[in-house]
């Protein structure tokens, strides 16, 4: 697969499953467009990808639960490249808690994080999408389809993002803009990181977690980056509206 002179728009850039993806993209020759908080994470991921390939990428911290900075994100990538490929909505937070001790606060935060800004950038990428036939991807969650007692609003945010994936696709089609979403099971990232467990506590959890697992291991952030990759390409020219599942067999129990 070869992305040269392709745009490709990553959020969530600066660490986990996106910074994996910016990486997967810099060695097929994308031109990249990386967007996150942390400033000096995202920077170390542009330098790493520019390394690579020798491609610059655009690094742009923002926070995506923010119109203004959503909108900025779109103006200086347009502004920069003259146009836009691929958008990947992969930035995301967890938030823990059921219907009995998930606080407002908690559940606002996951639903403008997860499917707030997908909503508004996705509105804001697709005229540019329209114009290049391009496509998006959505990093959703294995959780989209499995009820849990501990993440109601993140499950949620998930389930809702494949109903966009689904909707979005309809939409899009007769533009020629296809429209993908990947469900993975448990991936080590920061993603856990904040939720209020010690590192004993999260140990423990995680080893639940993949005990669970079918396949009995995490899933890997190269292979996600590789399946973004696979359904941005042209070699997915037929796929669109679907949510595939990467979760070590998570789906079948
Ligand atoms: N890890 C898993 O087991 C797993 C499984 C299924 C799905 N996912 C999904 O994968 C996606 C990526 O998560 P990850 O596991 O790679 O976690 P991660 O390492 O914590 O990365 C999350 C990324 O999202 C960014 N982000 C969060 N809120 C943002 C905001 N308001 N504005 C801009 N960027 C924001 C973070 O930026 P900063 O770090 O710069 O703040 C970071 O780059 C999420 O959508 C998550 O739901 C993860």
């Amino acid at each position: 697969m070869d992305f040269a002179d392709k745009v490709v728009l990553i959020t969530g850039a600066s660490s986990g499953i996106g910074a994996a993806t910016a990486i997967h993209f810099s060695k097929q020759s994308a031109k990249l467009s990386l967007i996150g908080r942390k400033e000096n994470n995202l920077k170390k991921i542009a330098l790493y990808c520019e390394k690579a390939k020798g491609n610059k990428p655009l690094a742009i911290t923002a926070d995506l639960t923010d119109d203004g900075d959503a909108k900025r994100v779109i103006d200086e990538t347009i502004e920069h490249f003259g146009k836009l490929d691929v958008l990947v909505n992969n930035a995301g937070v967890i938030g823990m808690g059921g219907i009995k001790n998930t606080s407002m606060e908690i559940y606002d935060n996951v639903m403008a994080t997860n499917l707030r800004s997908v909503f508004f950038l996705t509105s804001l990428a697709t005229p540019h999408l329209i114009k290049s036939k391009g496509c998006i991807v959505n990093t959703s969650c294995i959780a989209s389809n499995k009820p849990s007692t501990m993440t109601l609003s993140y499950n949620m945010s998930k389930a809702a993002l494949d109903q966009f994936t689904k909707c979005v696709a309809l939409e899009l089609a007769p533009d020629g803009v296809r429209v993908n979403s990947i469900n993975p099971g448990f991936v080590k990232t920061n993603l856990l990181k904040d939720i209020g467990l010690t590192e004993d506590q999260l140990e423990l959890f995680i080893k639940n977690v993949v005990g669970n697992m079918p396949l009995k291991k995490p899933v890997e952030t190269d292979e996600i980056a590789a399946l973004i990759g696979f359904l941005a390409s042209g070699n997915a020219k037929s796929i669109t509206g679907s949510c595939y599942f990467i979760d070590g067999g998570s789906n079948l129990k």
